[in-house]
């Protein structure tokens, strides 16, 4: 068992339940069971934790208890609940099967599957010459142990030079190499957030730094996004009311929404974090994608004076994910301290795939430029199949990286990525990149796969959607994702 989740913990994650569309006449007790099911299938509700008792739940949902009894005893049969007279009910899977209960969004190895779940390109076909030219460098790391907790100096010249020339002069030893950007964020909490800490973040925002956030059980408070980005006011706002101890930003073309954050924001984001003491994580993995010729503003860290931004970026969305090269840029000092942290972890990332770095960012100009038409096609491709097909969502064309946030028709995100999944599309639902199971009006679709396949998703996504107001079923099947 990892903990227990409270009647009303439960109740803001069931949301409408009753109401949930394609439900039609089926039952309260099914209904609640079903959502129940979902919540499980996302990993919004983890596995192996215990449910409240029924008299608790009943009242945080005003139903009667016989329905949460119904609901409970359903599950238990279809193999999602475990009961110990005495103790209480727990969450599980039918047949042993594991999900990722953190939140985490792993990739799929099912080759059919069309995998909207993940937001990253394939290699750029320059990635085998860069591993071949650095297996011709190694040489020259082998007489030494090999061990370089802030990462190889060529990486870290060549990552400040790359800031430098985005107008932030920064030296090497500002720089430590990371096992990607995740790690860096990993690297950085563990630094600068006590364990309960408290956290600002974007709602909607990166799943996976929700679940660094939880390794630190931070205390999240969010800024909603608006339909064009951040809301000045508000996100100043929040600073000054809650004082977080630290805020992580993405302010290049951020992931889900796609938003750029403009330079009079940044600047008084950074103006006012300072004023209240809260420490800035800007996460920068997509600031090399711009699209359609979009000038980017200065790097959030050009307005800081006082040691209060932490950048984090890395090599997966321009290059590739497989590297596993990031980075994190900060005063000397704090990567001193990072590295010192980092020897608990990791003491050192691979000298091989830190080499291919090095070969990738020499050849950056080319490599980015064909990216950015690659993914211009791509979103283009996307776009364009969305308004044949689906023509009652709602996007907003992202002017970089590598993700668009759909408005739906209806509150149906979840329902449709497990329609979905039965056809061969898999889906990051909108509730993925919230903390409440809210945001089933939002689909994150990335155009990191071939245009065809894209083309072929939307198309397989419209018929389930049709399907899902026509059969007026919500069907369940054992999840896919298994961790
Ligand atoms: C905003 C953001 N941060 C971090 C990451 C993780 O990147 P990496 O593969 O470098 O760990 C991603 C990947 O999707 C991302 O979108």
């Amino acid at each position: 068992m990892t903990g227990q989740v409270r009647g009303v913990q439960l109740a803001r994650l069931l949301g409408q339940w009753h109401a949930l569309p394609g439900r039609r006449r089926s039952p309260d007790y099914a209904a609640l069971a079903g959502t129940v099911r979902g919540l499980l299938a996302d990993g919004r509700l983890p596995l192996g934790v215990r449910l409240p008792a029924e008299r608790e739940l009943a009242e945080a949902l005003r139903i009667s208890r016989t329905t949460v009894t119904a609901a409970y005893r359903q599950l238990r049969e279809t193999g999602h609940l475990a009961s110990r007279r005495g103790a209480g009910s727990w969450t599980m899977l039918p047949g042993n099967h594991r999900v990722a209960s953190t939140g985490l969004w792993t990739p799929l190895d099912d080759r059919e599957m069309l995998d909207l779940g993940v937001a990253a390109l394939a290699a750029p076909p320059q990635l085998l010459t860069a591993a071949r030219a650095a297996t011709e460098d190694l040489p020259r790391y082998l007489g030494g142990a090999g061990y370089h907790p802030t990462g190889i100096i060529e990486l870290r010249e060549a990552v400040a030079d790359a800031y430098a020339a985005r107008g932030l002069p920064t030296s090497a030893d500002q720089i430590m190499v990371t096992s990607g950007t995740q790690h860096a964020l990993d690297l950085v909490l563990r630094l600068a957030l006590a364990p309960g800490g408290s956290v600002l973040v974007e709602s909607p925002t990166y799943p996976n730094a929700l679940a660094a956030l939880a390794g630190r059980r931070a205390r999240i408070t969010t800024h909603g996004l608006a339909a064009d980005g951040w809301e000045p006011d508000l996100l100043l706002g929040s600073l000054r009311q809650t004082r977080p101890k630290l805020a992580y930003l993405i302010p290049e073309f951020q992931n889900p929404t796609g938003h750029l954050m403009p330079a009079s924001l940044r600047e008084r984001v950074v103006a006012a974090a300072h004023a209240v003491g809260t420490d800035l994580v800007i996460d920068e993995s997509f600031v090399d994608l711009p699209l359609d010729g979009t000038e980017l503003p200065p790097p959030v860290g050009v307005y800081d004076r006082h040691s209060r931004v932490i950048s984090i970026g890395g090599m997966s969305k321009p290059y590739w994910g497989g590297l596993r090269i990031g980075w994190v840029r900060a005063s000397a000092p704090q990567v001193q301290r990072l590295a010192a942290v980092r020897v608990g972890v990791d003491m050192a990332s691979p000298v091989l795939d830190q080499l291919v770095a090095v070969h990738l960012l020499a050849d950056a100009d080319a490599i980015v430029a064909e990216r950015r038409v690659q993914l211009a096609v791509q979103r283009d491709a996307l776009l364009g199949a969305l308004a044949q097909r689906l023509p009652d969502w709602r996007v907003t064309v992202p002017r970089g990286g590598v993700t668009l946030w759909a408005e739906l028709d209806g509150p149906v995100s979840s329902a449709l990525a497990r329609a979905a999944e039965e056809v061969g599309v898999r889906l990051a639902p909108g509730p993925r990149f919230g903390l409440d199971g809210t945001m089933e009006r939002f689909l994150r679709l990335p155009f990191t796969l071939p245009a065809a396949d894209l083309v072929e998703a939307v198309e397989r996504i419209a018929a389930v959607r049709y399907d899902l107001d026509r059969t007026g079923r919500q069907r369940w099947r054992e999840p896919a994702v298994i961790a």
